[in-house]
């Protein structure tokens, strides 16, 4: 592949259909819960990007086949204590966090080592947050530093642990989640929202899972270790990877967009309560509820009239992965924007913070950034004529695609490297852009 893009116009109004691939999150998360069943799983619309593919590849480095096509993936799961492999198996976790992190919790109880390694980006990124509660359960993890490559072996004999997931991190929880599948008795964890969608597939699949929740936390308690079944699944479109389409219209003079079959689980929908708190013109048409999560259409608008916002704490969660392109809206929005606690923003495939204030500083947008909050003076005025080099983002997928995107609402003349990159979640974007009119060479 093409490693840069050119991109020298704006795109023209469109008024379009489209469908966005899989959810990256259910994607992975399938197939970790299918390598765990007992007998056939096949799921319909898997994400096929390279995260994925990296998840594929660390199953079957744990002895469960699969098959896949175009139209479906099938996985031949061997039950709990199904994985067989040799000692020091290497996992190569490419750039996924989310397969790094989840894949300790099914290594609780493997008799044999496992290296973990990844990307370059992956190895620079914090893997405490999963070391401390598993060595809790009893395995025993090799690394230094705490960052990748780790070497994890699991114990015999896992105890259940109480947890206090203190950062709203959904790989923290699952991992915990998936670690307790394996585990007698009942682990219990008090944590700070963030997605559930470890939770609902457990309810889907009948697993003996309570959750109450207040105002502040949720609480789960899960009972292990009940095997269940191979499963069929359909995996609904990526609502992140929507958010790029959503914040494309909503730039764009006179446009419209209508994405169609889109996860909106509510603890992923934080981008589309900002936006519209934003007075941004969005609309969530047929919405179902489907296999245990919600789906809808997403119908948007462009809007010229957008004011700043004094972002909400309980939104920081539930945007997690949309933050680059909120900070885009509120770069043309009336007025200044805030957003306080998003640190974890640093922690991501780049540091995510750092990387739009230089961004945004770079497109002419006056910002205050500390180590956990970001200020963004908006002007509604903003056109672009220079010329953009976009460069050294440690090849995160989600700076690469906003880039694209800001080019194509503002104008300038852009030169993005790293395009590549855009596989890890969303191989057809470029192609999607293009169906609406872009000009990229
Ligand atoms: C994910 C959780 C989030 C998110 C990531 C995917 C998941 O990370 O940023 O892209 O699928 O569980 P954290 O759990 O670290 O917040």
């Amino acid at each position: 592949m093409k490693k840069i893009a050119y991109i020298n116009e704006r795109i023209k109004s469109f008024n379009k259909k489209i469908y966005v691939p899989g959810d990256k999150s259910l994607s992975i998360r399938w197939i970790l819960l299918a390598s765990q069943a007992v007998g056939k799983s096949v799921a319909h619309n898997l994400l096929k990007s390279e995260d994925v593919i990296s998840t594929l590849n660390a199953i079957k480095k744990l002895g469960i086949n699969y098959k896949i096509n175009k139209k479906i993936c099938e996985i031949y799961g061997k039950g709990l204590n199904g994985f067989n492999f040799k000692n020091n198996t290497i996992i190569d976790a490419g750039n996924s966090g989310t397969l790094a992190r989840l894949i300790f919790g099914l290594l609780v109880k493997s008799k044999n080592q496992i290296i973990l390694k990844g990307d370059k980006s992956l190895s620079q990124r914090d893997f405490s947050r999963v070391i401390n509660p598993m060595k809790m359960f009893g395995q025993n993890i090799k690394s230094k530093n705490q960052k990748l490559p780790i070497k994890i072996k699991g114990t015999n004999y896992p105890r259940p642990i109480k947890y206090y997931e203190n950062k709203g991190s959904a790989q923290v929880k699952s991992c915990i989640l998936f670690a307790a599948m394996k585990t007698p008795g009942t682990t219990i964890i008090k944590s700070v929202p963030s997605r559930d969608h470890t939770e609902k597939l457990f309810k889907y699949l009948k697993l003996p899972i309570k959750i109450s929740k207040n105002k502040k936390f949720d609480f789960i308690a899960f009972r292990g270790t009940k095997n269940y079944k191979g499963f069929n699944y359909t995996i609904p479109g990526d609502i992140s990877s929507s958010s790029f389409f959503i914040v494309l219209a909503l730039l764009t003079k006179n446009s419209k967009i209508l994405i169609k079959n889109v996860n909106v689980n509510k603890s992923r929908t934080g981008i589309i309560d900002i936006l519209k708190i934003m007075k941004a013109k969005i609309v969530l048409k047929n919405k179902q509820k489907y296999n245990g999560e919600e789906i809808a259409d997403i119908f948007v608008k462009n809007s010229n009239k957008l004011k700043s916002i004094n972002c909400p704490l309980k939104m920081n969660s539930r945007s997690i992965d949309e933050f680059l392109l909120i900070f885009l809206v509120c770069a043309t929005a009336n007025g200044v924007s805030k957003f306080n606690n998003i640190g974890e923003l640093r922690n991501k495939e780049t540091d995510r913070l750092k990387f739009a204030n230089k961004f945004l500083n770079k497109i002419g947008v006056k910002t205050i950034m500390t180590n956990s909050s970001f200020k963004i003076y908006g002007n509604p005025k903003l056109k672009l004529n220079k010329t953009y080099k976009i460069e050294k983002f440690d090849k995160d997928h989600r700076a690469c695609m906003l880039s694209f995107i800001a080019a194509l609402s503002l104008g300038g003349k852009w030169i993005i490297h790293d395009i590549d990159s855009i596989n890890t979640s969303f191989p057809n974007f470029i192609s999607l852009l293009k169906n609406l009119g872009a000009k990229i060479s």
